[in-house]
């Protein structure tokens, strides 16, 4: 029977969405014969009444190697509390989530593709609840989210971590510096822990383990008693010292989730006070979630846009795809919300610790 699916991508974007985008497409015209159209802006464009675009298997025959997403992001909102601002200057927040209902059966939507974090997961979970026909592609750099093993776009950001850190490596050699990285992973430690075992950190600053800045120092001195008079030090911009808190550009509000970032420039400052040594700090910032997605990225991301389109013709609304092991599987939407952090006590710390990095 024929169909018309759409696909929107929320929340930050991840190198692999568009891949998901072309995998949708291609699985949808070509295995079932249905149309696909795109919502622009994430669930933004969808109550906004924003216009879609068709996507044919021209319009994506060359998106497979494109980082950030054709179809547009929105990073911020709900339709369950859009932001308003009154002619008096105040700000409320009003339920929309009705509009958005009727907007996917005014544009003849069979089923909508979500393709996001946990954000847009938790959005698409209660319209669902609401009747959405709708089923989730997971993505994230951050690998934050249970249910999957993996996300794809981590692999790319944690790749371009990995080539920073080497790319510091040696000028902090020639310097004889200790060079700070600051990574994303909002609340979760997995970006600035691989890339940091990848890229020979000397200490890993993650938000799962509170941190004790006398013991970072204590190893970059031991280090340069050894002989090696460089360090480098990953810190997860979610990270916090012990009895401290995290650091935001820009504070949450309960509604929005704030913007952490600073963490990397108060470590650095920590330890140029305490040793003798110069320091540098690098915030790699943005530059992770672009780019083109690396090979396994876009393998996973295929198989993921692929397994959402069979996931609409079983007509399993309110699942997602998800990798385990080796495997897709589909698991409800509701369970993947839960964030997956790094376990302080588990073998991949111990490793790490092995080898003799420090948490601090
Ligand atoms: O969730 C992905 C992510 O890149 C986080 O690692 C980071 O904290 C956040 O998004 C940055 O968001 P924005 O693009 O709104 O600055």
């Amino acid at each position: 029977m024929s169909k018309r699916i759409g696909i929107l991508t929320g929340g930050g974007d991840a190198p692999g969405l568009n891949a998901v985008i072309r995998a949708v497409v291609l699985t949808a015209t070509r295995k079932y014969g249905w149309d696909v159209v795109g919502i622009l802006q994430g669930f933004d464009g969808l109550y906004a009444g924003l216009p879609t675009i068709p996507l044919t298997e021209a319009r994506v025959a060359d998106i497979l190697p494109r980082g950030g997403t054709i179809l547009g992001a929105a990073n911020r909102g709900s339709p369950f509390a859009l932001r308003v601002e009154n002619p008096d200057g105040t700000v409320s927040h009003i339920d929309v989530s009705h509009e958005a209902l009727s907007r996917i059966a005014e544009l003849g939507l069979d089923a909508l593709i979500v393709a996001g974090g946990d954000g847009t997961m938790a959005i698409a979970h209660k319209l669902v609840q609401m009747g959405a026909p709708i089923v989730g592609v997971p993505k994230t750099i951050d690998n934050d989210l249970n249910e999957t093993d993996v996300t794809f776009g981590f692999d790319t950001a944690i790749w371009t971590a990995t080539e920073a850190l080497d790319k510091l490596q040696t000028t902090a050699e020639s310097h004889h510096r200790v060079m700070v990285l600051e990574v994303m992973g909002r609340n979760a430690g997995w970006i600035a822990l691989v890339a940091g075992v990848a890229g020979g950190a000397d200490a890993i600053l993650i938000p799962e383990i509170p941190f004790d800045i006398e013991v970072v120092c204590d190893r970059i001195h031991r280090l340069q008693v050894s002989g090696r008079h460089y360090s480098l030090i990953v810190v997860a911009e979610g990270a916090a010292p012990i009895g401290g808190e995290q650091l935001f550009y820009i504070k949450g509000d309960g509604l929005t989730s704030g913007r952490l970032g600073g963490m990397g420039h108060f470590v650095g400052a920590l330890l140029a006070e305490r040793i003798g040594v110069e320091v540098r700090v690098t915030v790699l910032g943005h530059v992770q979630r672009g780019g083109p997605p690396t090979p396994r990225d876009r393998w996973l991301a295929t198989r993921f846009g692929s397994s959402a389109v069979h996931l609409i013709a079983q007509e399993r609304w309110g699942y997602m795809v998800a990798l385990q092991g080796t495997q897709i599987v589909n698991v409800p939407i509701e369970q993947a919300i839960t964030m997956k952090f790094v376990d302080p006590h588990g073998e991949m710390v111990q490793m790490a610790r092995d080898l003799g990095i420090v948490f601090g």
